[in-house]
């Protein structure tokens, strides 16, 4: 069997984030490093406190590092109300069994990229501020990166403004940073996380689990649904983040198309959008596999078997 792949998630949970981080954790594909934080659906203080309730709850301990709290350029976004006041609302969660690690995120991305026998596989599942930001800092290592594989961004139209996600609306100089780095990219855009619908046929199937963890799932996953209804209209709430992860556990799992991504800065109106050219008329290189198709069924599968194998 071919070793784990090791990987290191850096998210601001929320919801779909915190079940990135079940999926991380307990798929066999890949080795969670560790974490880190960044601001994005709640303050750098709210998500950082959330990942460390989550992996409390989950049985698992890897090193928490926090990160920005303020875009490359500009200062922190108001948090979106989707996630609530908590940026993790919906559940009782446990405190904290331990604390996070002294290192800032770009310290502790670089001290296990250089102590990992292997490249490292970076997830950002938030704004891309911690990322970037190591990037700059470390130029020496990333020869010592396999890929970076982002949910961010759309092939289509945004959510945070018309044009704009609002992992990249929240931080474009970051995005463009990473999306301009040559490092080989996986995005994960809103036109195919938007497959990943947490129905209620999905919310019934992990109940059925029956473990605290997945009772504690489904309450997260229904306030989530509910926000969602609320700010968006859509009946069922798409699980964004996990498939940014599922890609790398199963790259199969979507189908992609390499082609030429460009990070909007200037646009009056435009800002953050991602343009992705699927034409090619604009002559710039292809520099990202943009993920066009998802198998929902293999998805949602590969959720379950981990909320079950942490339970
Ligand atoms: O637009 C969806 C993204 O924004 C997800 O990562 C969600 O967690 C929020 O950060
Ligand atoms: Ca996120």
């Amino acid at each position: 069997m071919n070793q784990p792949i090791p990987v290191i998630l850096d998210c601001d949970p929320g919801h779909d984030d915190a079940m990135a981080i079940l999926l991380a954790a307990a798929n066999p594909a890949v080795e969670l490093l560790g974490i880190t934080t960044v601001s994005g659906n709640g303050s750098l203080d709210k998500v950082t406190y959330n990942a460390q309730r989550i992996c409390t709850l989950a049985g698992i301990a890897p090193p928490i590092a926090r990160g920005a709290n303020d875009p490359l350029v500009g200062k922190a976004s108001a948090a979106p109300t989707i996630h609530g006041a908590s940026a993790l609302d919906g559940a009782e969660l446990p405190e904290p069994a331990y604390d996070v690690s002294p290192l800032s995120a770009v310290e502790l991305i670089a001290e296990l990229v250089r102590e990992c026998d292997r490249p490292v596989t970076l997830i950002p599942t938030g704004p891309m501020t911690n990322i970037a930001s190591f990037l700059l800092a470390h130029p020496e290592l990333h020869s010592r990166i396999e890929k970076i594989s982002f949910m961010g961004g759309s092939v289509t139209r945004g959510n945070w403004t018309p044009y704009a996600e609002f992992n990249i609306w929240a931080d474009p100089e970051a995005a463009d940073v990473v999306l301009t780095s040559g490092l080989p990219i996986v995005m994960t855009g809103l036109n195919v996380s938007h497959m990943a619908l947490a129905t209620p046929e999905v919310l019934d199937r992990i109940d059925a689990l029956g473990t605290h963890l997945a009772t504690t799932c489904v309450d997260l996953l229904k306030f989530f649904a509910h926000t969602y209804r609320d700010v968006f209209g859509m009946p069922d709430p798409p699980l964004h983040d996990p498939v940014a992860v599922a890609c790398v556990i199963d790259p199969s799992i979507v189908s992609t198309e390499f082609l030429p991504v460009s990070i909007e800065l200037n646009g009056t109106l435009t800002r953050g959008a991602t343009v992705v050219d699927v034409h090619s008329v604009t002559g710039r290189e292809a520099n990202v596999h943009v993920a066009m198709d998802l198998n929902v069924d293999r998805f949602w599968n590969m959720m379950m078997d981990s909320i079950r194998d942490l339970g």
